[in-house]
């Protein structure tokens, strides 16, 4: 019997290392901080772990694909080769939240083979920073995986702690546009990236992508509890993935930073992990505030289509640039300009990119803009019907060069899956707004504007993964559920909304959010959930090079004391800090004017009191500031007194301390004036 039990055990001690993983590499991150090890188990399946200060915090986790023309990559690998190499340099940002960007790393490069049949092979690249690490696949010119169709890429996240997450669903019909869940890390069900996590003993970790190019975009799904899987955007036809090798993958990126705060700075990681600068010279590239024939449209008291209540009319655009002019605002958006918005939602069939309607006269309007010192910033509102788009892209882009417009916004307003493409047969195919085909079609419309010196905004875009760095045209995107949820939203946003977009959706680079609805009315009357001082701290918190002054200039000329902050604040930044901050709760930024010495401060809180004192030692030592402050009054609260904010000023010094109450739904924004010496 003894002896029985014995061989069982035994049998079982000698059965487990054919099972187990094999360490077979190691780097950690310049600072010890981060270390990855990497393993190959008694199946040949090749993972990774990833510790913190020598805590595990994801833990196993295979990689490997699915290919549609040819065995799964996924077992019997063995190692080939590894290489490392260190990395420490600065680069400058032509715009940004930092002038400055140190991209500081280890990286190990690991070669895999299948050990026999095939002999396929990948490398994994990995390098590790700090806060952070990204990974990608490598995959080499060979002979029996030339082509490379993949259904699905099996990377895997194990999340080893419980804790809490925030995500928004993916595949849904409104594509990126969700309010986030928060759930427990085990209640993800199939999530979009950026999703932030929170685990018991407050590591946060944020799961993205980086230079996605020529790929299908990652979401993740729950396998078992803890084990997130990459789940690519689907294909309409064909795989999800379809191409020759050689080529990299885009970088799988998990932040991993001990607090909120560091996980937002930790964001620059993303913008390391893409190429530099493509273009050049890009200083034609122009960060700028703009207001615009917009809000109206979203209110219904103005059309995007011609008719009695058209928005775009010369008369109203020349008013708009008169108003942008006397205020200090560089461009005006106009949308409805171009013929075809009888029918827009149905197929998009009808745009003209280069026919504006008769009762707008762009020649004119573009003339006397530039007497005034403002730019008509384009629309190309697709419907997602980019096949139809493509067909006139470099005509709708000469048109906007031949009048000096710099800027264009691209929309594409349709379901999840309902983008319309030419597929590989030339047959009209409907595809998803985050797959490879859609990847290509931003690149394409991004180089071609670059070529005319025009910056993007895509709305309903593909999602940010930094490539802002290689094609600084790129200037921001939306993305998720911006203001217009304000106007029309069945819910609006919550406060918490904007809150959550801070620490996933910005994680990602900047949102064309769209703030500054003074009026805190949309459509129908409705209350905007939100105070008056949390629309100016919106212009600090939510970070894009180019940012609108949404609200319609009435509604501005209302409440000229707060308009002064908008007018004021800036757009292009030599520094960002989160001073204070929670996923989910609040946030408190500062950032400095990259072309002044001034600062500004924003702050927004989710639908809770919260307060926040915070020293100012960011200000330049020795140096006087005039703070100007907007913040809530005493009993501001947005469901009952959304418009209670007090406006003041105070001399202070680096040694100084700013403390203020946020109210429920509330906000704080303030601009340091540096005084002269
Ligand atoms: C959705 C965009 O997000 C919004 O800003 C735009 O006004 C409409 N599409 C029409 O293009
Ligand atoms: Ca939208």
């Amino acid at each position: 019997m003894i002896v029985r039990m014995f061989l069982m055990m035994l049998a079982l001690v000698l059965a487990a290392p054919a099972m187990a993983q094999e360490k077979v590499a190691s780097v950690s991150s310049p600072g010890n901080v981060l270390t990855v090890d990497i393993t190959i188990n008694g199946e040949g399946r090749v993972g990774y772990a990833v510790s913190r200060l020598g805590k595990p915090v994801i833990g196993e986790s295979h990689v490997g694909f699915l290919l549609a023309d040819g065995p799964q990559l996924l077992r019997n690998f063995v190692l080939t080769g590894q290489t490392r190499r260190s990395f420490d340099q600065s680069w400058e940002q032509p715009w940004g939240e930092w002038r400055t960007i140190r991209d500081r790393y280890n990286e190990l490069a690991v070669g895999f083979a299948e050990k026999d049949k095939l002999k396929r092979r990948f490398t994994l690249v990995f390098r590790v920073y700090d806060n952070g690490i990204g990974f990608r696949y490598e995959l080499p010119q060979q002979p029996n995986l030339n082509q490379v169709n993949i259904t699905e890429e099996l990377t895997q996240f194990r999340i080893v702690e419980p804790g809490e997450a925030w995500w928004s669903p993916a595949f849904e019909s409104n594509r990126e546009e969700y309010l986030y869940n928060r759930t427990p890390i085990s209640g993800i069900a199939t999530a979009q990236t950026p999703l932030t996590m929170r685990t018991a003993s407050g590591t946060h970790i944020a799961i993205h992508e980086a230079a996605l190019v020529d790929y299908s975009g990652m979401n993740v799904r729950q396998v078992e509890k803890g084990l997130l899987e990459a789940v690519l955007t689907y294909s309409a036809a064909g795989p999800k993935v379809a191409r020759a090798a050689p080529f990299p993958t885009p970088w799988r990126v998990i932040l991993i930073t001990p607090d909120a705060p560091s996980l937002y700075a930790a964001n620059s990681l993303i913008l390391n992990l893409n190429a530099p600068n493509a273009l050049g010279d890009v200083s034609w590239v122009k960060p700028m505030k703009y207001v615009g024939i917009w809000w109206g449209m979203h209110l219904d008291t103005q059309t995007w289509e011609a008719g009695p209540r058209h928005g775009a009319t010369t008369a109203n655009t020349m008013r708009m640039i008169d108003f942008a002019a006397k205020h200090g605002f560089k461009g005006v958006l106009v949308e409805g300009w171009n013929k075809g918005w009888e029918d827009w939602f149905a197929t998009g069939d009808d745009f003209s990119f280069t026919e504006p309607y008769p009762d707008f006269d762009i020649a004119k309007i573009t003339a006397y803009g530039h007497r005034k010192g403002v730019v008509l910033i384009g629309h190309h509102e697709t419907s997602a019907n980019v096949a139809h788009y493509e067909s006139q892209l470099e005509a709708g882009l000469d048109l906007y060069q031949r009048l000096g417009i710099p800027a264009v916004k691209t929309g594409y307003v349709s379901d999840a899956g309902g983008v319309q493409m030419i597929g590989p047969d030339g047959r009209k195919i409907f595809e998803w707004h985050e797959g490879q085909r859609m990847a290509r079609h931003h690149l394409k419309v991004v180089r071609e504007a670059a070529k005319r010196h025009i910056a993007v905004n895509p709305h309903e875009p593909i999602k940010d993964t930094g490539l802002r760095r290689t094609y600084p045209n790129w200037v921001s995107r939306e993305g998720q559920r911006g203001m217009e949820y304000n106007a029309w939203g069945e819910p609006k946003n919550p406060p918490e909304h904007e809150v959550n977009l801070v620490f996933t959706r910005m994680l990602a680079g900047p949102m064309d959010y769209t703030p500054g609805i003074l009026s805190l009315i949309g459509k129908n009357n409705t209350q905007i959930p939100s105070t008056l001082a949390r629309q100016l701290g919106l212009y600090v918190v939510l970070y894009s090079p180019i940012v609108m002054a949404a609200d319609l200039p009435e509604n501005y000329e209302r409440n000229l004391r707060p308009f002064q902050f908008i007018k004021d604040v800036v757009v292009d930044w030599d520094d960002t800090r989160m001073l204070a901050g929670e996923v989910g709760d609040y946030a408190v930024i500062a950032r400095k004017d990259r072309n002044s010495d001034n600062w500004f401060l924003g702050a927004i809180a989710d639908e809770q009191e919260r307060s926040f004192d915070v020293a100012l030692s960011f200000l330049a030592p020795g140096r006087r500031y005039r703070a100007e402050i907007y913040r809530d009054g005493a009993s501001a609260d947005y469901r009952t007194n959304p418009r209670d904010i007090v406006i003041e000023q105070r001399m202070v010094t680096s040694g100084d301390r700013l403390a203020a109450r946020i109210a429920p739904g509330g906000g704080t924004a303030v601009r340091f004036v540096a005084l002269k010496r």
